[in-house]
């Protein structure tokens, strides 16, 4: 009798664990939700921007048109300076809300250029127009 208990405890647990994982396993219901890719028109900084060096300064961007935040595949944002169009950009910021709008940075110390642009990544990218930035006088 003792015996059979156990064994009866035993057979449960043993066919009891796989349906524990099995209802682990959550049901990725958002992957039916369509998908948008969403690219936000940089409103900031634009061709007549001059930004100095070691200045804090706010890259802004439209979210009229963003979609609802559910239907957003990657929320994170990351903003990159690049400049000549050709050069390895560099990280400015990463991990901010894609739909605040906004990320403030520290204006990197660069040489002076005309031809900086931001380049803004959510799940899709957007750049920004050539601005100036006075920084380094170049030797
Ligand atoms: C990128 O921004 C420009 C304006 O700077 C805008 O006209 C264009 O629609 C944007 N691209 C995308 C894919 O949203
Ligand atoms: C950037 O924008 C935020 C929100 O509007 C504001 O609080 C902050 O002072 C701004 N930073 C700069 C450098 O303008």
């Amino acid at each position: 009798m003792k015996f059979t208990t156990a064994f009866t405890t035993f057979l449960t647990c043993a066919f009891a664990t796989p349906a524990l994982f099995a209802s682990a396993t959550p049901v990725a219901e958002h992957e039916l939700v369509k998908r948008v890719v969403y690219s936000p028109h940089i409103t900031s900084p634009t061709h007549r921007t001059i930004w100095q060096s070691g200045q804090s300064v706010n890259i802004t961007w439209d979210t009229s048109d963003a979609p609802p935040p559910d239907q957003i595949t990657n929320r994170y944002g990351k903003v990159e300076i690049r400049w000549d169009h050709t050069a390895t950009p560099f990280l400015l910021a990463s991990g901010f809300d894609i739909l605040n709008g906004w990320v403030q940075v520290g204006v990197p110390l660069v040489e002076t250029r005309y031809d900086y642009s931001i380049v803004l990544y959510g799940d899709g990218n957007n750049a920004s127009a050539d601005f100036e930035i006075d920084g380094i006088p170049s030797s």
